[in-house]
This record gives C-alpha cells, structure tokens and sequence, in this order.
C-alpha cells in the first residue's frame, strides 16, 4: 500500500466474507485499488477492505434529521416514515454495519443478488424485493422476501399467489405504478390497475398493502411532487375501491425523498445517501 493510500484510508476496516462472489477477483490481488460502494477503497494482502471517506453513521443521521423535518412539515411523525435501505451493489458487511446503527429493513432489485447475500446477513433483517420479478424467479421470491413492492400485472400477482400457497404463506405485496408512463420502466399504468384491482385483490394469499413507485430521474424533486401526489391520489381511489385502508405508500429515493415525505410517503428507499455511489456494471 503506497503512502499516499495510507493517508486517506479511514478507520472503517471491513473483513471480507469470500463467499461473496462480486469481489472474488478483487481478492486475488494483493493489493488493488476496487470500487466499494462508489468510495475509494484497497483491498490489502491480509484480507480486508479498507474504505475511504465512507461514514455510514454520518450518513444515516443525516437522512434521519431530514426524515424528520419533512415529516414535520407534513404534519406527520417521523415514525410513521420508513427507511427502507436499498442493499443493491453492497456487500452483507455493509448491510451488517446498516443494521448496527438500527436499520432493519432492506431492498435489493435483483433474486439472483438476494439469494447470494441474504444468508450471509444478520438474519433478523427484513427483505423487500423493490425490482422487476420475473415468473420464473417468483417461486425463490416468496422464500426471500417479506414484501413484493414491484407487482406489476395480474399474471405475475397470480404466480405469486401460487407459491405463496405452496410455502404456506401469505404475501404482502404494493402495486408498483409507472405514473409518468416512461417506457424504459416497469410498472402499471394507473387505468390498468384500477381495471385489474379486483381481481388482484381476489387472490387469496397475496394481502395488497399499497403502491409504490419509481419518479422520472430528476436533480430537481419539486418536478417530481405531482407524480408522488398523483399515487396518493390513486391510494385514496383503489382504499374507495376495496373499501378498506391501504398502508404504504412506497415513493422518494435519494434525490427526492423529501418531496416524497410531504406527499404522503410511508416508506422512502435510500440507496446511495446512505452507501454511497453504487458501482455500474456494464451492463447498467
Ligand atoms: C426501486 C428502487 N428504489 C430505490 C432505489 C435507491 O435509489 P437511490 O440510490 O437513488 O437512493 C433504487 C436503486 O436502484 C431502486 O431501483
């Protein structure tokens, strides 16, 4: 390790699990310089990653303080806001540390990521798949996760149902809503959903908690409050629909969570005000 290297090396010292296969190549090298959750960090002949300008604590609180102020300005508790921390890109040391400083519920985008972290977390955790599910993986889903927050059609709602069945369980699930309609993302259309309500809610093992959305990106929130207000709306038309209360409203990320609180959030879903920058792949 140069000296350079050393100086901005801060006291976080991370042990690495090796069953973690995204920084299995990292590994080999005995000293290389690897992305960790978008920080500078090296990862060092005897095993550990040493992160750079990374304070989680820090970070937390600071989301907490503007939770709260939000809240406040919303005429609402802080506690009725949860923090869901979005784990996507973050190795189970770092949710390890996340659940340290008290946080207990967690998102990933992905099965496949799920499957390989989950087991090597703390395993009072709570898991919610916040990404796009495939059928084919819905079977894994419902062993995984508490809450589905991504049901976007009837057809996958009904395969969830299925092995909900099988596993003996019930399944909260929030529809997730593409208010804005872009085409690059998922999510229903408000008038497919209100068409399909009924039958989503006739299924048995899937309990319906409320919606959830993903707002057009934008470094301006304000221009993204009448999405967040649009899905309160829509929760207030599906609650007269099902003539019952629906919990969650599932909206605000880092860029916005505090326009999202105002409008009505229960649950914001942080990923890189908490972490940091999360790494591309390729692919992304
Ligand atoms: C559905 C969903 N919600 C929340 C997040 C977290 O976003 P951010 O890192 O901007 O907080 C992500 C990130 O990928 C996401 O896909």
């Amino acid at each position: 390790m140069d000296r350079d290297s050393q100086q901005r090396i801060t006291r976080q010292r991370i042990q690495i699990n090796p069953a973690v296969p995204t920084h299995s190549n990292a590994l080999r090298a005995e000293t290389a310089r690897v992305p960790f959750g978008g920080q500078q960090s090296l990862v060092t002949h005897d095993g550990y990653y040493y992160c750079c300008g990374m304070d989680l604590a820090a970070n937390l609180q600071g989301i907490q303080q503007r939770i709260e102020a939000a809240s406040g300005r919303a005429g609402r508790a802080a506690s009725s806001v949860t923090l869901l921390a979005v784990a996507k890109g973050q190795p189970p040391e770092m949710v390890a540390q996340a659940a340290q400083l008290g946080l207990a519920v967690f998102g990933e985008n992905k099965v496949q990521e799920a499957r390989a972290k989950i087991p090597l977390c703390p395993g009072r955790l709570r898991w919610h798949m916040i990404g796009h599910l495939q059928t084919n993986k819905c079977r894994e889903a419902v062993g995984l996760f508490e809450m589905i927050q991504s049901v976007d059609s009837v057809h996958l709602a009904e395969e969830l149902n299925k092995r909900a069945e099988q596993s003996g369980k019930r399944l909260p699930i929030l529809l997730e809503i593409n208010i804005a309609g872009e085409a690059s993302k998922f999510g229903y259309r408000p008038e497919t959903m209100l068409a399909e309500l009924d039958r989503l809610n006739a299924l048995p093992r899937l309990e319906i908690h409320g919606l959830m959305t993903v707002p057009p990106w934008t470094p301006e929130p304000e221009k993204v409050r009448p999405v967040f207000r649009r899905l309160r709306e829509l929760k207030v038309e599906c609650e007269q629909r099902l003539g019952a209360p629906l919990q969650h409203l599932s909206m605000g990320m880092t860029a916005d969570y505090e326009v999202a609180i105002e409008e009505g959030a229960t649950m914001v879903r942080i990923g890189t005000a908490l972490f940091g920058e999360r790494t591309r792949k390729k692919s992304e």
